[in-house]
């Protein structure tokens, strides 16, 4: 383990692909939107001489404080309490940015501290907020939220087939007392589902739903894609890992979007001028065997990394001085082989070493 990964609590994934695919200049301006306990963050440091900056974020005030502790003394670092969906709001990306680094969902010392309400194997309340200081709980939410709403999201973003049935129960339950704690909820749905196979626990997709849903995971995801593309100057990298099909769907249309022209459609047979502001470096990037055997968590990552071109930088109002020449290559987002894993390992957050 080198000094970028030390003490953390938490092992950075693709860390060598993500840095890479950054290509860190060392007079450049990085943000890492998803600071966690720091490990990427620390490999940009490294590579960045006295003339760079990086810039950090993180929804969980836990993060930030840690942040600030470690890096108070160094001139280069600033850091910020926030959504990396608001990373345009931020004066300090006001210049341009070099690059951008989103390392999504939930850190390991977010899963492991039962208090967090993350994770079904670990009784504690029912919280699950990146952010404790702002919104609704998952307690809060579910006490009051419709049976039809619940069910939407456990299917949306849980895939759960068994969704309307555990809706019911969980409305049927919170008539009798409030559902408060990880435990409680997780029983309820073990008890409501069919026997499985046994590889994931039953409550592990109802539990990534309700995540997701709380955090508007993948609504700040599309506002940080956009706010990222806007302020990144011309040759800027932008870096994404993400941990499940939804996210990865995301990011993958997101960078075609801006790579490629929309094929020609029969009712729009004249395709629309078209200018690229975007290439897609090389293909989704998975972790090898050896890394996997390592660092479980690091079976679902796929990392896609893409590069903005010289145009389009008017709207965002950055020049693209001292950055490295945008080639004019359009290159094209590579779709994955094939769909991820099955849950077991689609889930790695709530998977085997999460159960209860
Ligand atoms: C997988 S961890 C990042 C780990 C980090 N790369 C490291 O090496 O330590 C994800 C982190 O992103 C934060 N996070 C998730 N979504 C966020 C968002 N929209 N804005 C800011 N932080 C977010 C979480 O609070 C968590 O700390």
């Amino acid at each position: 383990m080198d000094r970028a990964h030390a003490g953390s609590g938490h092992r950075p994934v693709l860390y060598a692909q993500v840095l890479d695919g950054l290509q860190v200049r060392a007079d450049g301006i990085y943000l890492d939107g998803t600071f966690g306990r720091g490990g990427h963050a620390r490999g940009v440091l490294e590579r960045l001489g006295p003339e760079g900056r990086l810039l950090l974020m993180d929804k969980d005030p836990e993060a930030i404080a840690i942040a600030q502790a470690e890096f108070a003394g160094d001139a280069r670092v600033s850091v910020r309490h926030g959504s990396f969906a608001e990373l345009a709001d931020w004066s300090a990306t006001a210049d341009g940015l070099d690059g951008v680094l989103f390392d999504l969902g939930v850190s390991s010392p977010q899963l492991d501290v039962a208090e967090r309400g993350f994770s079904f194997g670990k009784d504690g309340p029912l919280d699950m907020r990146m952010d404790p200081t702002s919104g609704e709980s998952a307690a809060e939410w579910l006490a009051s939220a419709s049976e039809r709403e619940i069910a939407d999201v456990l299917w949306r973003y849980g895939e759960e087939r068994q969704s309307r049935r555990i809706a019911r129960a969980i409305v049927a339950r919170r008539a009798q007392q409030p559902i408060l704690r990880t435990r409680e909820l997780a029983e309820l749905i073990a008890s409501v589902l069919p026997r499985g196979d046994g590889r994931i626990h039953p409550a592990t997709r109802s539990f990534q739903a309700i995540r997701i849903h709380i955090n508007r995971e993948l609504g700040d995801l599309e506002a940080g894609l956009d706010a990222a593309h806007a302020r990144l100057k011309p040759g800027g990298r932008l870096a994404v890992i993400s941990f499940h099909s939804l996210e990865d769907r995301i990011v993958k249309q997101f960078i075609a979007r801006h790579a490629k022209a929309p094929p020609a459609s029969r009712r729009m047979p004249v395709v629309p001028d078209f200018t690229p502001t975007l290439r897609a470096i090389g293909d989704a990037i998975k972790a090898d065997e050896a890394e996997i055997a390592d660092n479980p968590r690091a079976r679902s990552a796929v990392l896609r990394v893409a590069e903005k071109l010289g145009i389009g930088n008017r709207e965002s109002g950055i020049e693209g001085a001292g950055s490295s020449p945008a080639s004019p290559d359009t290159g094209g987002a590579s779709p994955l082989s094939g769909r991820f894993p099955v849950p077991d390992s689609r889930f790695p957050h709530l998977g085997a070493g999460d159960a209860p």
